[in-house]
């Protein structure tokens, strides 16, 4: 059946409605944003406070990888996690539980302040945010990547809204796939950003489950994990020992930003169900072996899936009622009576 002139004409306008809104988005939201703001250094300030607290405690640098995650699921990325508990609104986002272990805050304040001596309430804590964890990559050993800026900072944090959006160690391949394609993101997203659990730690309090009284076994030990290696977990996490003890989520090279959790993986040596799955579950071991296989391969997909992640959901414009730059990233501007609009 012949198209008619005016559905023609429609779907051109259509189209045409599409690639604008597009451009108006895109025009806020790019590469060295800054640069066009009159802070050609936002970057490099950003990039020397990461720096400087690596060189005097690495394991920041995990720390703010995960940070961008918890931020972005949450809100978008917006800084929402950073934001500090008030009178006014005492259950933020950073006192969910899931949230509790989060760290790093230090390092985006010490940004931040260099910040607003240099480029006075230009650059958006949600923005130092997205750039430290890039930067946290390619100092652990990943690569270097470029990460679009132009963010605003939320106004709204929530424990509640944490506490639904984050995922649980004890999800499903199934459940994990759900609550990425929740925040825009595909199941391969999901599968090449577990890969951040090639550094950083956790504590025996997360894992003695899989360890001691395992439903089910006679050992005691949950029989997807690496026999030899539960025994090595059980050295560092004696039952009844301290809760809190530091385990390493990568036990062949911790602080390297490689593909060894996939190569972890294969084998039985990841310590969270919901890494476990990613190479039980017929819809997600083939990426995931794929993964350990390539090296190169994963770190460009990584790169490619954090920038996807970091773009979600994210507030852009002019300040409104909705995104500001905030002068201090633990308060709103009108917690800390400053202006929204610079
Ligand atoms: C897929 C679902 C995920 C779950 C269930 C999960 C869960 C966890 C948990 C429970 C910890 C340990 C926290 C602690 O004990 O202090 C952790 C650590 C970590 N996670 Fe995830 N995570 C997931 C995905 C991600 C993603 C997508 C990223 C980043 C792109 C990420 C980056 C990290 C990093 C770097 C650490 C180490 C943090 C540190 O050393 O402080 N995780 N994760």
């Amino acid at each position: 059946m012949a198209i008619s002139c005016r559905v023609w004409r429609l779907l051109l306008a259509l189209c045409t409605l599409g690639s604008v809104g597009m451009e108006s988005v895109n025009a806020q939201f790019f590469n060295n944003f800054y640069t066009t703001k009159g802070c050609d250094s936002a970057e490099a300030i950003v990039t020397q406070a990461v720096t400087e607290a690596f060189n005097q405690d690495p394991s920041v640098a995990p720390a703010l990888i995960r940070m961008l995650f918890h931020d972005c699921f949450v809100e978008g990325c917006d800084g929402s996690l950073l934001l500090d508990p008030t009178p006014q609104n005492p259950n933020v986002e950073k006192l969910a539980l899931p949230n509790l272990s989060v760290r790093g805050y230090e390092v985006i304040d010490a940004a931040k302040m260099q910040l607003e001596k240099t480029c006075p309430r230009t650059v958006s804590c949600a923005d130092i945010v997205a750039l430290a964890a890039r930067d946290a990559v390619l100092l652990t050993g990943g690569q270097h990547f470029d990460m679009p800026t132009g963010r605003l900072d939320g106004m709204v944090s929530t424990a509640d809204n944490a506490n639904n959006n984050l995922v649980s160690t004890r999800s499903s391949a199934t459940e994990l796939t759900r609550k990425f394609l929740e925040q825009g993101l595909g199941q391969d997203d999901m599968i090449t950003l577990s890969g951040a659990h090639t550094v950083g730690k956790t504590t025996c309090g997360q894992i003695t489950s899989r360890l001691y009284n395992f439903p089910g076994t006679t050992n005691g030990v949950d029989p997807t994990l690496d026999f030899d290696y539960a025994l090595h977990l059980q050295q560092l996490c004696p039952q009844n020992g301290n809760p809190n003890d530091p385990v390493p989520l990568d036990p062949v090279s911790p602080n390297t930003f490689d593909n060894m959790y996939y190569t972890n993986g294969v084998t039985g040596r990841v310590l969270f169900p919901s890494d476990n799955v990613l190479f039980a579950d017929h819809q997600t071991q083939f990426a995931s072996n794929l993964n350990s296989q390539n090296g190169q391969f994963w770190q460009m997909k990584f790169a490619n899936a954090l920038v996807r992640m970091a773009s979600n959901k994210v507030k852009l414009g002019v300040p409104n009622r909705n995104g500001e730059i905030r002068k201090n990233c633990r308060f709103t501007n009108a917690a800390t009576g400053s202006s929204t609009n610079n």
